[in-house]
């Protein structure tokens, strides 16, 4: 792990003798039928992995082969009933086995389908590089969620809104002719993690991404990522009839416009016959949308979403919206907006939500829309990148945060009704699923800019897998992959990622503040931001801190969006004692001397958060500088000179908000909180 560019996919020499032994054993003699695309790309993978690992270049198709990589049709006969779980899984399901043939000790990965022995093959590789005992393997997956992807935030000319990773990695100048081998790693690393799609561009979209010339840059990587098992989708723009397409308008009821739309899909499916559908964001910031003629969400998600479907493309219609009228509450609005369209979109058409209602915080409840459209599928949006979070000086393991929301109680069927349930579909018997992620992939050398960034990404693609998984696995299986499975590493590196992402949020909004980031680009504190053009752009929107208190309050007495959630959830949360007190300013505008469990007041507790949160980073320094024997010298320095910037920016947010705050508190700071500089 010198540079990073490797993310995951290290596949460092074994050094333990019996486990290079073992390894060798099954893996010297390989059966794998190479007649597709997606078979040479399993094959490079296991040379690569086998070159790296055990310093191996495996047999293919001899005689007496040790691992057999194998569509279930295709097993010898005896094996077969060995393998019949996969009969009722979906395609991209597979299952390792440790078994025997021929009296060999031997390894079987099996699938229906040839992306499921790719997956397969992945898995089988994260065992090794986790320095497993493969003699035990007895393992049967499948993915709960159908639509895996990554959304690229990525602009045309390169930029990437809320990027930190450098530009992007989509050279539009050069394409379609050069496909760069970046392009090639990137399709390898989301096929490690189940990553099946991918949005190119960003969401406030240029529509020339749509013009012929543009499409067959996207053809190109297409057609690199279909050995991969990996579509591309793209973001339309819905004002594009009339910016490329020549028209007076883009109302979804025009049958001019229809056409239009209906033209382009046909376009672009007879160039990328399984190119995967349209992103929308509309109506929102600023965005072109139905509702400029008068039209509704439905009817937008609809026109587009009848363009597709001839060709089995899909629709993710955006959530996030809020209106361009004086807003009462903008956590309420999607909910109000959307809730009224449950079941009336068409089978395509999934409506993408954000996994809270304001804007990707450090911490927020789960979104309200969760459980409340049981006839409509509901995908996640996660953001991977951090835009809130530090961007790409602070260390946050954000499927801490992810596991969070996935694993939050809707009780919309009763208790155990959670999001994640929702969003695999199998609380509502929901076909169509889908997860995104927001990307922090960049051209930056190792890809995230910060080198522990690359979790994010991996923990994101591990959870669309399965949003069941458990952030500690995640951290587990990445530290070992990235950089060495020795459990003097790997135990003391866990908590440190597991208590990241609390120290963010102690650092930056503690007992459920949000949004009081600096203004535009949410570096940095900014509680004191006030008077810009729209009110809930404001800090002191969120945080409303008087003489009084401090906090939103979103119960019956202030906004009401408290009833948006299931009558559990609102029952508990009305009444500040029952409100968990992560959520406190969120809900509740809370008096300065209120006493909290600990019996200290919140503006004592306020302290304290932020000084927890500082406190935490020194103690990520001082772990991370024991860790230096395990890791590459450069990236054990680029990771200390981060960390040394989170410390001064968390001291800095600590200053600044308690400073800021202690102007309406008029208290005086507690004895543990030092002498701002
Ligand atoms: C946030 C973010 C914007 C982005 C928007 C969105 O507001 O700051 O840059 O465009 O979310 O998700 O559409």
């Amino acid at each position: 792990a010198q540079d990073g560019y490797k993310l995951w996919l290290q596949y460092s020499k074994i050094e333990q003798p019996q486990r290079a032994e073992q390894y060798t054993a099954y893996n010297k003699n390989l059966k794998l039928d190479t007649g597709s695309a997606t078979a040479k790309v399993i094959h490079e993978e296991l040379n690569t992995a086998f070159e790296g690992m055990l310093n191996l270049s495996p047999e293919l198709n001899g005689d007496a082969p040790g691992l057999l990589i194998l569509k279930t049709s295709a097993l010898p006969e005896k094996l077969q009933n060995q393998f019949k779980a996969l009969e009722d899984l979906p395609e991209d399901a597979y299952a390792i086995r440790a078994t025997r043939l021929d009296k060999r000790d031997v390894i079987v990965i099996s699938a229906a389908s040839e992306k499921g022995l790719l997956y397969g093959t992945f898995a089988y590789l994260r065992e090794m590089q986790q320095h497993k005992d493969l003699s035990q393997l007895d393992i049967t997956d499948a993915p709960k969620i159908k639509k895996r992807l990554l959304n690229h935030w990525d602009n045309l000319d390169r930029t990437i809104e809320r990027g930190y990773a450098g530009f992007s990695i989509w050279d539009w100048h050069l394409l379609p002719n050069l496909i760069k081998e970046e392009y090639i790693d990137y399709a390898r690393a989301n096929a490690s993690i189940g990553i099946n799609g991918t949005v190119l561009n960003n969401v406030n979209a240029s529509a020339y991404i749509l013009q012929e010339d543009y499409l067959q840059k996207v053809k190109a990587l297409a057609d690199a990522f279909r050995p991969y098992g990996i579509q591309v989708y793209l973001t339309a723009r819905f004002s594009a009839p009339i910016e490329i397409g020549g028209l007076q308008t883009a109302d979804p009821l025009n049958a001019e416009v229809q056409n239009w739309w209906n033209e382009k899909a046909k376009e672009i499916y007879t160039l990328i016959p399984d190119f995967g559908g349209f992103l929308v964001k509309a109506n929102s910031e600023g965005q072109p949308g139905p509702n400029n003629y008068g039209r509704s969400h439905v009817d937008g998600a609809n026109m587009l979403a009848e363009a597709v479907a001839p060709y089995n493309g899909i629709v993710m219609w955006r959530a996030f919206v809020y209106s361009d009228e004086k807003p009462e509450d903008r956590a309420k609005q999607a909910y109000s907006e959307f809730v009224p369209f449950d079941g009336k979109f068409k089978d395509n058409v999934l409506v993408q939500v954000k996994n809270g209602a304001i804007d990707f915080q450090p911490r927020e409840p789960f979104h309200p829309l969760f459980g409340a459209m049981p006839e409509t599928p509901l995908m996640m949006e996660f953001q991977i990148t951090q835009e809130y979070l530090g961007g790409m000086s602070h260390l946050a393991f954000l499927p801490k945060l992810f596991e969070e929301t996935l694993q939050a109680d809707t009780y919309a069927k009763g208790a155990g009704s959670t999001v994640a349930k929702v969003v695999d579909g199998s609380l509502t018997n929901t076909q169509l699923t889908g997860m995104a992620g927001v990307s922090n992939i960049g051209n930056a050398r190792n890809w995230t800019g910060h080198p522990f960034a690359q979790a994010n990404w991996y923990g994101f693609g591990r959870l669309a897998w399965n949003p069941e998984l458990s952030a500690k696995t995640i951290a587990e299986e990445w530290l070992a992959q990235t950089f060495t499975p020795n459990p003097e590493f790997v135990k003391p590196m866990t908590s440190l990622l597991l208590d990241s992402r609390e120290a963010v949020v102690n650092y930056m909004t503690p007992l459920g503040l949000h949004h009081i980031m600096a203004e535009g680009h949410h570096q940095g504190p900014g509680p004191w931001v006030k008077d810009l053009g729209r009110e809930d752009w404001t800090s002191v929107y969120y945080h409303k801190a008087d003489s009084l208190g401090i906090g939103f309050d979103r119960t019956s007495t202030g906004s009401d969006a408290l009833a948006q959630y299931a009558p559990e959830i609102e029952k508990a949360y009305e009444n500040i004692e029952t409100t968990p007190q992560q959520y406190l300013l969120w809900f509740h505008h809370v008096p300065w001397d209120y006493k909290l469990d600990n019996g200290e007041t919140l503006w004592y507790n306020l302290a304290r958060k932020y000084q927890d949160g500082v406190e935490e980073v020194e103690a990520m320094i001082n772990t991370w500088q024991e860790m230096k024997p395990y890791v590459g010298e450069q990236v054990y320095e680029k990771t200390r000179m981060l960390l040394s910037i989170q410390l001064e920016e968390a001291q800095w947010w600590r200053d600044s908000c308690l400073l800021y705050f202690q102007q309406f508190s008029n208290k005086e700071m507690p004895e543990f909180i030092p002498e701002a500089k």
